[in-house]
């Protein structure tokens, strides 16, 4: 069923015919498999403004990575998804890009770099924010996560550890998994939790960019350093959003 369904929406996007469909959308198609997805941030296949200056993050990122990761590295994985759709004739106006990732396994390896590359970095820009010492989870987040992690130091711990721990370029998550828990894990590359390929599935609620491209400049080798002082810089009431969205 799961195989058949994925196809079905490749066809009909293929063949331009998902926006026929006046009752059953792609998105809606999807989440009868991936019940998850429909519950997860949408995003534009286009690149969004960057929502505050190059030097905002500082100083836990330094505004030279910041244009380069945001004009260079992002710039080009929107493009190439870009380039990728066209390719493979994605209706991009009818084609949510979730529900796209949540049938990547039907597409090709471009894609697959290119739309998670995509995605991760546009989620990645909107939940950071200037630098706030005593920055901490709030409300309904804070107590499900000590609820399912014992508290947040521990919480934090096991994310550290997952971004620490990728090997070579990737990304570290907390996920809301399908059966409600809260989760962290981490995944290769540009693949993420929305991905039907992915081993760490979910809604995505916080991911860590952790390619030598989000630290190098600043911190070289000392990716421990990166992952400590990015806990500034996350805007804790948009995770809450996704979180009482999810
Ligand atoms: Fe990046």
């Amino acid at each position: 069923m799961k195989t058949d369904r994925r196809k079905f929406i490749k066809s009909a996007s293929v063949l331009g015919l998902v926006g026929a469909f006046t009752d059953l959308k792609a998105n809606e198609v999807v989440a009868g498999f991936s019940g998850h997805i429909s519950a997860a941030e949408d995003i534009s296949y286009l690149q969004q403004p960057l929502p505050y200056a190059y030097t905002a993050l500082e100083p836990s990122i330094d505004a030279l990575t910041m244009e380069i990761h945001y004009t260079k590295h992002a710039a080009g994985y929107t493009k190439n998804l870009s380039d990728a759709c066209v390719a493979e004739k994605v209706n991009t106006a009818v084609l949510p890009l979730t529900s796209l990732l949540a049938s990547i396994s039907s597409y090709s390896v471009k894609m697959r770099n290119n739309a998670g590359g995509h995605y991760n970095h546009e989620f990645f820009w909107k939940s950071l924010f200037a630098p706030k010492a005593d920055n901490a989870p709030k409300e309904e987040l804070s107590s499900a996560l000590q609820t399912h992690f014992g508290s947040i130091e521990n919480f934090k711990s096991q994310f550290e550890e997952a971004a620490r721990n990728r090997f070579g370029s990737g990304w570290a998550w907390l996920v809301k998994t399908p059966d409600g828990k809260l989760k962290v894990c981490s995944t290769p590359n540009q693949d993420n939790p929305l991905m039907d390929v992915s081993e760490c599935k979910g809604v995505p609620l916080l991911g860590l960019d952790v390619w030598e491209h989000a630290y190098y400049l600043k911190y070289q080798n000392r990716r421990p350093d990166y992952i400590k002082a990015w806990w500034a810089l996350i805007n804790w009431d948009v995770i809450e959003q996704r979180y009482k969205k999810a």
